[in-house]
Order: structure tokens, then C-alpha cells, then sequence
């Protein structure tokens, strides 16, 4: 069995090495295993509610984009789509919204955290608190549930939202499955073996931080930045320890075994900091060299990353349109096509979409006829005084047994106790007309549901 591993990134920002060496390599390398089905998309709509910056917004899009296909994502492999492309998403968001109890969105983490801001601040619990930042947990499940994954890859603070998917998803299967799971209940995964890199001063990684390294900048900007990495003020020549060094850390997370071990005697045997700089900046140049380079031809082609996305988004939606048709079906947004039928002849209905249209003539009089699906009219009504008479006959052609059938010429008739109620129209030979009977009793068999 394959299994579905699904992840989304928030475009607000670019990437940084530690995203690249927490989410992005990680994903990668799992997209290589050949029984993983991986869905990796642009989470554009979430994006919309931490960011009113529409420049920052799509200039985030385009960067995430280039940099994940940079980095070796194989789209014949995997889907790759940008959220926003997908339009059912926000419709089942819509579905799951209201499944979703507001006191479970009530404990959502972020949401909390804003509410305790204010309160400790004096001011109102919810100012400044859009639906969107409410809702934010729902629109997630909708990502994780629209295409049934099975394993979420995510950072710690995004745990509680996968656990709010599996509640959400688990209440509408319940409401609306009838024993049937639409939903399967997907998994937060935590890489524990994933590298959390320090930053420049040592913690984590973030841009929240201002500490971070660039990806696919420039070779030059990456340097600067590992130029500022903090050290201490041991000299060249004196012995280093490469255990308390973050410069080292960030080392080991892209060197082979052997390289860490050199790169650790030469510090402990006292090679400068300056020098240790270097080694680092040519181990992720080369590292990330060609990759930069591939970068900086994808964005400098917005028009094939376009490309690329839409067909992806066709891809996504091949599962998603279909999909949703079912989920709107269980929450009963049918069509009439349907319903209309099931109204009119609960019991038994005119067989293959077969139907009965009434009509009055300008003497007052009604009418019907018998369509069949396919819009052949099967039958003419003869006239009757009301259309309470009309109804009557048509559902008593509707029991469908025993019906009385005579044939006049190349037509026929339809006679209800001694009463001719409707005629067929003319057809070119007797063969024809038979046929045609065979059709209208057809339409009028009693169904079995
Ligand atoms: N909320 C996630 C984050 O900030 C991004 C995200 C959106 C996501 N939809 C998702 C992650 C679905 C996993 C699955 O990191």
C-alpha cells in the first residue's frame, strides 16, 4: 500500500538554509521512497492571514516555488500545486466549517496566544483577531483531508492542528457516512532526525530570529552571512571545541561523515575561526552551488513556473473535483435531476430517468406527457377536466402493472379501466411501434431500490 504524505508552506517569506535542512531536503528524500504517494503544495490561502502584503505575498509564491523544484522536487512524482488553485479547497473548508465546533477552535494554539496578547495588553480578548486566523485549524483540515493523507510532516507548533483534522474529519464521517469513512485519519509526522540548525547567533534558526543564512541568494550574501556566524575569541592555534560550536553544527548537518571528523581534528588541532568560515562556505557552495544556479533560472521564468503549478493543480484536482461531487452528495447539495424524481414517486420511479410533464391546453384542460430520458416523448395524455384527474392518471401509470396496451395502425394507445387515457405518436412501420412499446413498458416497470 502506498502511503499519502501531504505537507503545505506558508508562503510568507524566502527560504532559509534551516528550512532547507528541516522541511525541504527532508520532503525531498521522502518522495524518493517508492511507496510514497506525496502531495507538497503552496499554502497561499493561509498565507492571506498573516500577511496584507499582496507584493510580499506573490513574490513568496514564486520563491518557495523555484526553490523547491531548485532543490530536485520531481513533479512527474509528486503533486505540486499552489493552494489557491485548487477551488475545492475553500468549498470543503466551508463544508468542514460547519462540522467544526467553535469551542475546539476555541483552543487552537495560535488563536489562543493572540486572545492572552490582548488581555495581558488590556485590551478587548478578540481585537485585531480576524475569522481567518479563527478558522485557520479548518482550512487546514480541508488541506489534509481533501486528498486523504495518511502522514502530515510538520513542525511541533502545527500538531494540534493535524489532531483537529483527524476531530473534524472523524464528525463529518460520523454526520454524514452513513458507515461509510470518507475521511482517513492522517498522522502528524515529527522527523526526529531532522536537523533544527542554529542560526547565526546560535538559536534556532528563524527569521523571526534575524539569524538566519540565505539559500540560493547568491554566493555572496551567503558568505556575508557566515562571516557574522557568532564564535568565541579563541585564537588561531588554539585548541577549538567543536561540541560547543554552532558553526560546527551547521557542518556536520551537510558534510559526509568523514568530512565531519576532519573538519573536527582541524578545530580541536586549532584552526581559526577564519579559516573555519571558509571551510563551511565552500562546503555549502558546493553543496548548494548548482542548485542556486538552477534557482536563478526558474525565476527568471515566472511564465514556465506557471506552467508547472497549473499542471499540477490539474493533477491535484483529477482527485479533488471528483471527490468533493461525492462529499456535497452526502451533505445533500444534489442535483434536482435526482431529487425531483425521488419527490414525485417516492415508491417506484419511472425507470432510466423517465418523466411526466404536465401542461395546461388554452381550454383550460390538462395534459401530460411521458419523456423518456433521453427526451423522446413515449405518450400524449388525452384531456382531462382538472388536474387533479391528470395526477391521478399518471400515478396510476406509474404502479405500472398490468398496463393496457392497444395498437391502432403504427400507433398505439394506453387504457386505464375501459378509458383510453394517452396515445403514442405515429411511427413509420409496426416494427417501430413495437419497439416503442417495449420502451414505454420499460419506463414503467415497477423499480426495486
Ligand atoms: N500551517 C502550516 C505551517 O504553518 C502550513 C500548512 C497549511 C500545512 N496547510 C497544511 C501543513 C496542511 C501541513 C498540512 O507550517
Amino acid at each position: 500500500m502506498t502511503t499519502r504524505i501531504l505537507t503545505g508552506i506558508t508562503t510568507t517569506g524566502t527560504p532559509h538554509l534551516g528550512n532547507y535542512a528541516g522541511a525541504i531536503r527532508p520532503a525531498i528524500v521522502a518522495s524518493r521512497q517508492s511507496d510514497a504517494d506525496s502531495f507538497y503544495f503552496l499554502a497561499d490561502y493561509h498565507a492571506l492571514i498573516k500577511c496584507d502584503d499582496p507584493l510580499r505575498i506573490q513574490r513568496s509564491r514564486l520563491e518557495i516555488a523555484a526553490t523547491w523544484l531548485a532543490a530536485g522536487l520531481d513533479v512527474d512524482r509528486v503533486t505540486f500545486y499552489r493552494q489557491s488553485d485548487i477551488p475545492e479547497i475553500p468549498e470543503l473548508t466551508w463544508l468542514l466549517t460547519c462540522v467544526a465546533g467553535k469551542g475546539l477552535l476555541n483552543r487552537a494554539h495560535a488563536y489562543k496566544a493572540s486572545v492572552d496578547k490582548n488581555v495581558e495588553a488590556g485590551e478587548d480578548p478578540d481585537a485585531g483577531i480576524t475569522m481567518g486566523l479563527f478558522s485557520y485549524p479548518v482550512l487546514m483540515a480541508a488541506d489534509i483531508l481533501m486528498f486523504n493523507a495518511h502522514q502530515v510532516p510538520v513542525g511541533r507548533d502545527q500538531i494540534q492542528h493535524v489532531e483537529m483534522a483527524r476531530d473534524i474529519g472523524q464528525r463529518f464521517n460520523h454526520l454524514f457516512g452513513k458507515g461509510k469513512e470518507f475521511f482517513v485519519m492522517p498522522e502528524a509526522l515529527i522527523e526526529e532526525s531532522v536537523a533544527t540548525l542554529p542560526g547565526l547567533d546560535g538559536r534556532k534558526m528563524s527569521k523571526s530570529y534575524d539569524n538566519t543564512i540565505p539559500l540560493f541568494s547568491s554566493a555572496k550574501e551567503m558568505k556575508d552571512a557566515i562571516s557574522r556566524i557568532v564564535t568565541d575569541s579563541r585564537l588561531p592555534g588554539e585548541a577549538k571545541d567543536p561540541d560547543n560550536s554552532h558553526l560546527f553544527t551547521l557542518y556536520q548537518a551537510f558534510a559526509t561523515p568523514e568530512q565531519s571528523h576532519e573538519f573536527r581534528t582541524d578545530l580541536l588541532q586549532g584552526l581559526g575561526w577564519g579559516d573555519a568560515k571558509q571551510r563551511l562556505f565552500q562546503l555549502l557552495d558546493s553543496e548548494l552551488g548548482e542548485a542556486r544556479e538552477n534557482y536563478h533560472r526558474l525565476i527568471e521564468r515566472p511564465a514556465d513556473l506557471e506552467d508547472i503549478l497549473q499542471a499540477g493543480a490539474q493533477k491535484a484536482r483529477r482527485i479533488a473535483t471528483p471527490f468533493l461531487g461525492e462529499l456535497r452528495e452526502a451533505v445533500g447539495l444534489r442535483s434536482f435531476r435526482e431529487t425531483t424524481q425521488t419527490v414525485a414517486a417516492p415508491k417506484k420511479k419511472a425507470s432510466k430517468g423517465a418523466r411526466f410533464v404536465s401542461f395546461r391546453e388554452e381550454d383550460g384542460s390538462f395534459r401530460f406527457r411521458l419523456l423518456a430520458a433521453d427526451g423522446e416523448q413515449l405518450l400524449l395524455s388525452r384531456s382531462f377536466a382538472d388536474g387533479k384527474t391528470a395526477g391521478a392518471v399518471t400515478r396510476q401509470l406509474q404502479q405500472g402493472d398490468d398496463l393496457d396496451i392497444r395498437t391502432e395502425g403504427d400507433a398505439f394507445t394506453v387504457w386505464l379501466e375501459g378509458a383510453c387515457v394517452a396515445d403514442s405518436p405515429t411511427f413509420a412501420d409496426a416494427a417501430a411501434r413495437d419497439a416503442a412499446v417495449e420502451r414505454l413498458k420499460l419506463a414503467l416497470a415497477p423499480q426495486q431500490d
